[in-house]
């Protein structure tokens, strides 16, 4: 019944679209949903390329099974081990039970772990190729991107890179898959939102598996998430170059909690020191109301970062702890740093603020505010130079760094 979307000569899509969970990894919320994508070629030997979440097993089966019109799969190649795509495995094998599954030395461990699947598999090495007739599947270890058995599969015949994980983003895929014909705009911040979240702390190996992706020559990618890339490929990449550079945009991000009202009038003042200083993209998160997942996602984007918190408990407000953390966990490099924060009888919060940037070792603004109570006319002041002076460090032309 099903019509699959053909990609490419011999090549579908029969992944899936989720609009029912609410939190990706039980976290991240997904208000465009999210697609898990799975791919066949169909050769002399047909291949499955990654399986989609056990939620969506049942259609799943049924795009297979209109593709293949009663012929078997013969293979399975596990790009990624994640539940998300290593979810219907089980499934897939009692449908056909001869079905070989191709992995690396780390994915057949994982499915013997997870799964206690440990029969009809064949392990691959690096660089190692395997043919289906006339399609040739050359296998690409790109480990930490973002976990450690993933790696990414090259179709020499058609050059699709099937790229696991790396270059997805959130989003459902509305009545198409390919970026040819939709309107892509929608998934550049649900990818920076992707990346940020998801692979954020990985720069280095991102690095690594973007230089080793140098000598392979392909034109579509096709990963386990959002639309297929065909005409977009190098913007992409660029994406995935520059976040895990940590290269962001200019732009100054402000991120403050507030109970009363009194640091958020600290942070908006800031922001207009940041305007007045030409910076056209400033971005202002109340903490309590924006997802962190979007905060980080616009951490990524932008260079500069400033920080406001109230004293709470002789500690910082803890919603603002909690996504110093998550800044932490990341180790975010290179941004241009500053803080301010409030008090009424003994100020905490600016001391833990300038702890944290020490850990971060990014550049920091001379000032930082510290206000007791209501803010006043030299604080005030304080905040416009704070603003100013992030406003400029942001300014200044960057330097781009080689390999992190
Ligand atoms: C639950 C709670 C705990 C607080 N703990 C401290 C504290 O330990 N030390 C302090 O100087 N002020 C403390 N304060 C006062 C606030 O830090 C101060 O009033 C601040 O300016 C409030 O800013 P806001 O309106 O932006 O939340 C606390 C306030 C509340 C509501
Ligand atoms: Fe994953
Ligand atoms: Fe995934």
């Amino acid at each position: 019944m099903f019509q699959n979307q053909q990609i490419t000569k011999d090549t579908f899509y029969v992944g899936v679209n989720d609009r029912q969970k609410n939190k990706f990894e039980n976290m991240i919320p997904l208000p465009c949903g999210v697609s898990y994508n799975s791919y066949l070629i169909i050769d002399q030997k047909i291949a499955l390329i990654d399986t989609v979440d056990i939620s969506m097993g049942d259609i799943f089966i049924d795009k297979i099974q209109s593709q293949l019109e009663g012929r078997v799969l013969d293979y399975l190649v596990i790009n990624h081990m994640e539940p998300d795509h290593s979810g219907s495995i089980r499934l897939i094998r009692k449908y056909y039970p001869d079905l070989v599954i191709i992995g690396n030395s780390k994915t057949l461990s994982m499915l013997d772990g997870f799964y206690g699947v440990d029969t009809l598999t064949k392990e691959i090495k690096d660089g190692e190729i395997l043919s289906l007739g006339t399609h040739k599947l050359e296998f690409h270890f790109t480990p930490m991107v973002h976990w450690p058995e993933t790696m990414m599969t090259y179709d020499q015949t058609t050059k699709v890179l099937f790229s696991g994980d790396a270059f997805g983003s959130f989003g459902t895929l509305d009545g198409t898959v390919m970026d040819t014909n939709l309107n892509v705009e929608r998934y550049w911040d649900e990818m920076i939102r992707y990346y940020a979240n998801i692979v954020g702390k990985y720069g280095a190996p991102v690095q690594k598996a973007l230089q080793k992706l140098t000598n392979v020559d392909f034109e579509i990618i096709c990963s386990t998430h959002g639309p297929v890339w065909k005409e977009y490929v190098s913007e992409v990449v660029d994406i995935y170059d520059q976040m895990s550079r940590y290269e962001g945009k200019e732009g100054v991000v402000i991120v403050y909690g507030s109970m009363y009202g009194f640091t958020e009038l600290m942070a908006e003042t800031v922001a207009q020191g940041v305007s007045q200083a030409g910076i056209k993209d400033v971005i202002i998160h109340n903490v309590s109301k924006s997802d962190s997942s979007v905060i980080l996602q616009d951490i990524f984007k932008y260079r500069g970062l400033i920080v406001g918190s109230p004293t709470y408990s002789n500690e910082l407000y803890p919603e603002v702890e909690s996504l110093l953390r998550k800044i932490e966990i990341r180790g975010i490099k290179n941004r241009m740093f500053g803080y301010f924060g409030s008090f009424t009888w003994a100020g905490a919060s600016v001391k833990r603020l300038s702890t944290f940037v020490e850990t971060m070792k990014w550049e920091t603004a001379e000032i930082s505010v510290e206000e007791k109570q209501g803010l006043k006319a030299d604080n005030y002041q304080a905040c416009l130079d704070l603003g100013r002076q992030v406003a400029k460090m942001v300014k200044r032309p960057v330097v781009k760094k080689e390999h992190c």
